[in-house]
């Protein structure tokens, strides 16, 4: 397969990968068109100028906040008077439920990564790159490993490469397991081997990040996607999204639960979420989809009418949800929706940092709520608690987007099903569920 051949041209992201998803080595991956934007950006591109054609793209940021990748790029101070020491920083450490797209890249096309790294850190001016790592994948974390290692070899990575004056190292950094890792700053404190509480922004990381320097965080798919857009245009890579969205380019998208091929596939931006559980096979037998994450379990639910509203950024948000990481998770009509939002907020509670007390507290405190409403044994007033904790759990009452996240599917699940909430009161009596003290951390 080339890279100008069909596939290449449609789906850019995937067309690396081979039938058996083993990796592409740095001979495979070169005969599909690899390493060519870096090439490019070597022969004469210079940083600020790959900063604008990402701009001009369109490129979202992947990892579930959709920022403008080039805005975010613009902020790094430029020029000699910009600090010596510059970080560009990958963001793979996928833990959002649901979430399995990130994985799939660096396992099958971990060359990809690496390229977009190198142009990436080329554009900020970075001398050093990591790639934290969600350190249960392990294949990833070896096929990575390897890719690096290989274009080292080739002289991608190290002093004056291709000659350019620039020097560039690339590390694969493995993190231990939490959740709060993947927030920006307290992946940067993490990878600075302190506690992985969130930082305060602002100042945001392009600013002051990494041991105080400039740092650019980007997601895995978003990286990814800078090599094909210096290799074939912005024009072309805005092309991708085939009119169904103003964003520019594809988009890794899957679903898990009752459907019959859970997977992920990618599609033009702005596919709607009806085609993506058409390519799943739709509901398994039996089962009738009830509700549905957009994004992951930070997202609010949508319901079946929703399906066929276009899965970008700004159409999502239209609808009353956010995109997230555009992995679908599906309810079924014969799942508990209280017992999924037991077992949501209990993750949400355990994964908490403890920093800021809306979050620490109040995360094990709507765990009890919801397993009192659970199994019967609600309080009158129970509900309307469960939705003071969504206003007071909220952005710019917490330190991070942490507990807003937990609270988003809780708030839409009330707003849409309100009756099931009702029904966990007791007809009569208080009970003691001992919430004072929770031992859900
Ligand atoms: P955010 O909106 O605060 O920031 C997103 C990015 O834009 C950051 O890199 C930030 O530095 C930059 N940014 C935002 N405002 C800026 C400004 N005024 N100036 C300069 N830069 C600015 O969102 P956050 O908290 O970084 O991420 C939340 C998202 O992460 C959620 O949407 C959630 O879906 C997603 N998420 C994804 C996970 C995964 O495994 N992929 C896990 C957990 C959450």
């Amino acid at each position: 397969m080339s890279a100008t051949d069909k596939t290449a041209l449609t789906h850019p992201l995937t067309h690396s990968i081979a039938p058996d998803r083993a990796p592409l080595d740095f001979a495979g991956y070169q005969s599909v068109g690899g390493y060519t934007g870096l090439k490019k950006v070597l022969a004469g591109i210079a940083p600020t100028e790959v900063q604008a054609q990402v701009k001009e793209a369109n490129l979202r940021g992947r990892g579930g906040a959709g920022f403008p990748t080039g805005v975010k790029w613009s902020f790094v101070p430029m020029g000699e008077d910009a600090p010596p020491l510059k970080y560009i920083v990958c963001n793979a450490d996928e833990m959002e439920p649901g979430t399995f797209k990130d994985r799939l890249l660096m396992e099958a096309a971990p060359h990809q990564l690496v390229e977009g790294m190198i142009v990436s850190g080329y554009a900020i001016g970075a001398s050093t790159g990591y790639i934290f790592l969600r350190g249960e994948y392990v294949l990833a974390a070896r096929h990575l490993r390897a890719a690096i290692a290989e274009a080292r070899e080739a002289g991608y990575i190290g002093n004056n490469i291709g000659g350019s004056g620039w020097d560039f190292d690339l590390h694969v950094h493995t993190g231990a397991g939490r959740y709060i890792c993947g927030e920006e700053t307290a992946l940067l404190n993490s990878l600075e081997g302190r506690r992985a509480n969130p930082r305060a922004k602002p100042p945001f990381p392009q600013v002051a990040g990494l041991w105080g320097r400039p740092t650019v965080v980007n997601n895995v798919e978003t990286i990814c996607n800078v090599p094909h857009i210096i290799a074939h245009g912005a024009d072309w890579f805005r092309g991708l999204s085939q009119g169904k969205s103003e964003d520019g380019g594809t988009k890794l998208y899957g679903v898990s639960g009752k459907v019959k091929h859970p997977g992920v596939w990618e599609l033009p931006i702005g596919s709607s979420g009806r085609e993506i559980l058409e390519l799943a096979g739709g509901m398994k037998d039996g089962y009738q989809l009830k509700a549905w994450l957009p994004g992951g379990a930070s997202t609010d639910f949508l319901l079946p009418e929703h399906l066929d509203v276009p899965m970008d950024y700004g159409s999502i948000g239209k609808a009353g949800s956010r995109l997230g990481t555009g992995l679908m998770t599906v309810l079924d009509d014969q799942a508990s929706l209280l017992g999924t939002l037991v077992n949501l907020e209990i993750f949400f509670a355990r994964e908490s940092c403890g920093w800021c007390t809306p979050c620490r507290d109040g995360l094990p405190w709507t765990v009890k709520i919801l397993q009192a409403l659970e199994s019967g044994e609600g309080e009158p007033g129970d509900i309307e608690m469960l939705e003071s904790m969504t206003s007071d759990l909220w952005m710019g009452k917490t330190f991070c987007a942490h507990a807003p996240g937990a609270m988003e599917p809780l708030q839409s699940a009330i707003k849409f099903f309100r009756p099931e909430f009702e029904a966990g009161i007791r007809a009569a009596g208080r009970s003691d569920h001992g919430r004072g003290d929770s031992d859900v951390r």
